[in-house]
């Protein structure tokens, strides 16, 4: 099952993510980042950047989860300008060395093949910090997924493009399309970590990692992974059933563990 850890905030979940990834890049200076954009993986990012202070990032490789059709990339809000700006700027890594689907790219139909090559060749993603989208999308697959999924276009919901409309003036400049990984290919990066905060994502949550496993929630895709992390603040872990249990689990792990 995937270890759920419940946090008093956002600062407290991005230092303890943030620490499991330093400890990677000093292991692993060419390590894998799966990266995730949107509002929740900020302050990983946030608190990787004193951490990485004098460590040598200029190896580390990225991926993002996904990116959208149909706005130029220089839009401020393509997912390659917020990875530029909240990833490879501020942590200094290798611009030629972190991607996000090409969502440019004149063959789109293909274009998701060769992202997966890619990761594929990078020798796959080490770790891959996930968002939760309301209607349980991870990456951008929504609702109906297949858990065989690869890299490939998918039309956002309704619901998806709502929650998004407050990255841009309205709804109607919310692209409708997008390139996003797979869950086959997500589910194939060694250590899946989630994080999720606010009262608006408990349901997803408690049911990616404690209802049926259904592509109709496609966060339960984690459950079929053997090493999944779960980080949310109190109120998106509030409708866990076995909160205390991971409570107590975590407060009793061993510290060598790490996460
Ligand atoms: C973004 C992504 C999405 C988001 C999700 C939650 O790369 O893959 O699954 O993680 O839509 O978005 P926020 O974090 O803005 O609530």
């Amino acid at each position: 099952m995937a270890e759920v850890i419940i946090v008093p905030d956002r600062a407290d979940a991005g230092a303890l993510v943030a620490d499991e990834i330093v400890s990677l890049i000093r292991r692993t200076p060419d390590a894998v980042l799966g990266l995730a954009t949107g509002s929740t993986p900020l302050p990983v990012y946030e608190a990787l950047r004193p951490r990485l202070q004098g460590v040598d990032v200029s190896r580390v490789r990225g991926f993002a989860l996904d990116e959208y059709v149909g706005i130029d990339l220089d839009h401020p809000e393509s997912y390659a300008s917020v990875i530029r700006r909240e990833v490879i700027e501020p942590l200094g890594l290798t611009p030629e060395l972190v991607r996000t689907p090409p969502a440019d790219d004149p063959d789109l139909a293909t274009a998701g093949e060769r992202y997966d090559d890619a990761i594929r060749e990078a020798g796959g993603v080490d770790i891959q910090i996930l968002g939760i989208g309301t209607d349980g999308h991870i990456g951008f697959n929504e609702p109906g997924s297949s858990f065989a999924s690869r890299t490939r276009v998918k039309t956002l919901t309704r619901q998806t493009r709502e929650d998004n409309a407050r990255f841009f003036d309205s709804i109607d400049e919310v692209p409708r399309h997008c390139l996003t990984q797979g869950l086959g290919t997500i589910l194939e990066a060694r250590h899946l970590v989630l994080l999720a905060f606010g009262e608006g994502k408990a349901a997803a949550v408690a049911g990616a990692v404690e209802g049926p496993v259904t592509s109709m929630l496609p966060g339960s895709a984690i459950q079929l992974h053997p090493r999944v992390t779960v980080v949310v603040d109190e109120a998106a872990g509030s409708r866990l059933a076995l909160a205390d249990y991971y409570r107590d689990a975590f407060a009793n792990k061993p510290d060598w563990q790490g996460i």
